[in-house]
């Protein structure tokens, strides 16, 4: 009997997402209205913090049911066009997840955010994040999101027994060292640098190019007199062309290829620190791997000094069916609590200056550590300092030298990018 109760629930809440009203009117006490909480963390490593998240919400809120819209693809790679769509035909689900900067602020433009200024003051939010992330997520006075964490982008996961066997006493400080160390592993036999899928590469690109270029000319490259067209940049593509060439065969996310160095095939990865939840999580969601001796990790080459950061956020979009019940979600991810019991197991550290500092350990507190101190540059992939026009720009013109490897077409094409982006 109670499996049948459970198959019929679920086939409740199934019918519910896809018919677009969640709200369950059946009525009696066991009715709960369903929370449909839109992300793309499905993926090992991911969705243990949403997990731990969605625990607490369940224990506070027993009014409301937690319903997963994740759809799978690391970086979003499926679930942000299809929540454009959704948007676009006014279906949102009750909250999404979306990054801080140009990203969010393209939704906000186009009208289909609700203003958080009321939680922000119900919750004192103003009093403990930091002012240059609210300022991502403000238009006109107005706040749009709830931001849940910080990640960092530029961060060169490694092999240190691969590395050893290589010849290599450390990570490499500088481009060019890096690329010596590639040759080194390449000689070895085993494969010098993991690759995902394509968007891995743009993210593998946004490091290549602060690396190459500097902090300050690499912010500069999204302010109004940006200058793609420089030789610096041209050199920076350059690097970007020799480091890619040392790339092993593209696997199809970014799990596989960091599991490639987990495992000892590979030297480096550059991935953002998500992948630090998936060595490190007990087994089942992570790989459960030992730090400093199964991968270790260093600021990806040439970038020391600099945190490229973003931040995941969630929403209020409006005319979402379920209004109170992603107040309630959003109020989870708002509380030191959520955060707390989400960052640790993500990979990340807390959006909130007052968390529980002891939580974060080893890869983390490091973070923490660069967070405070270290310079800031804003991700390209994941929507810190471009809108979704301009990524996808960027996106199609890799894709293309993935195939041509013809650095003057990339950089006419990001010019052009550049140009077109309406930012
Ligand atoms: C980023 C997101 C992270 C992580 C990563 C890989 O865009 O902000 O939380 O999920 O993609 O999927």
């Amino acid at each position: 009997m109670a499996a049948v109760a459970v198959s019929v629930a679920g086939l409740l809440t199934l019918s519910a997402c896809g018919g677009g009203d969640k709200q369950d009117t059946a009525g009696g006490p066991a009715a709960h209205k369903k929370v449909e909480v839109f992300s793309w963390w499905t993926g090992p490593g991911e969705a243990d913090g949403l997990k731990a998240m969605r625990d607490i919400f369940a224990k506070e809120n027993s009014n409301f049911e937690f319903f997963d819209a994740a759809v799978a693809g690391g970086s979003g790679d499926q679930a942000r066009a299809l929540l454009s769509s959704k948007l676009q035909a006014n279906q949102p689900p009750d909250t999404f997840q979306g990054h801080a900067g140009a990203e969010l602020q393209g939704y906000i433009k186009s009208g289909k955010l609700e203003s958080l200024n009321f939680l922000y003051d119900e919750l004192k939010l103003k009093d403990v994040l930091p002012q240059q992330l609210i300022d991502q997520i403000t238009v006109e006075g107005q706040v749009y999101s709830v931001p849940v964490n910080i990640h960092r982008s530029n961060v060169l996961w490694f092999n240190p027994s691969v590395l050893k066997g290589a010849g290599i006493s450390g990570a490499p400080k500088t481009v060019e060292e890096f690329v010596a160390d590639l040759e080194k592993v390449k000689k070895s036999g085993k494969i010098p640098l993991s690759i995902g899928s394509q968007w891995t590469l743009v993210h593998l690109l946004e490091s290549v190019l602060l690396g190459s270029l500097g902090t300050d000319a690499y912010n500069a490259l999204w302010t109004a007199s940006s200058d793609w067209s420089n030789a610096n940049v041209t050199k920076a593509l350059d690097n970007f062309k020799t480091i890619l060439s040392y790339a092993g065969t593209p696997q199809d996310d970014w799990q596989p290829a960091a599991k490639q160095v987990a495992d000892g095939e590979a030297a480096f990865n550059i991935m953002g620190d998500w992948a630090y939840g998936y060595f490190h999580n007990p087994p089942e969601g992570g790989l459960g791997k030992e730090s400093k001796k199964d991968f270790d990790w260093a600021a990806s080459p040439g970038t020391d000094g600099t945190f490229m950061w973003l931040s995941d956020s969630f929403t209020l979009p409006k005319g979402a069916p379920n209004r109170d019940g992603a107040i309630a979600w959003l109020k989870v991810a708002a509380s030191k609590e959520g955060q707390d019991a989400f960052n640790p197991l993500k990979g990340s550290i807390p959006a909130r200056k007052d968390a529980d500092q002891s939580l974060y350990k080893d890869y983390l507190s490091w973070s923490l550590e660069q967070w405070a101190g270290d310079k800031l540059a804003g991700s390209i992939q994941h929507g810190v300092v471009a809108n979704d026009t301009w990524r996808t720009a960027i996106t199609d013109a890799v894709g293309l030298f993935q195939q041509d490897k013809d650095v003057a077409k990339l950089q006419q094409a990001l010019v052009a990018a550049a140009k077109n982006s309406g930012q």
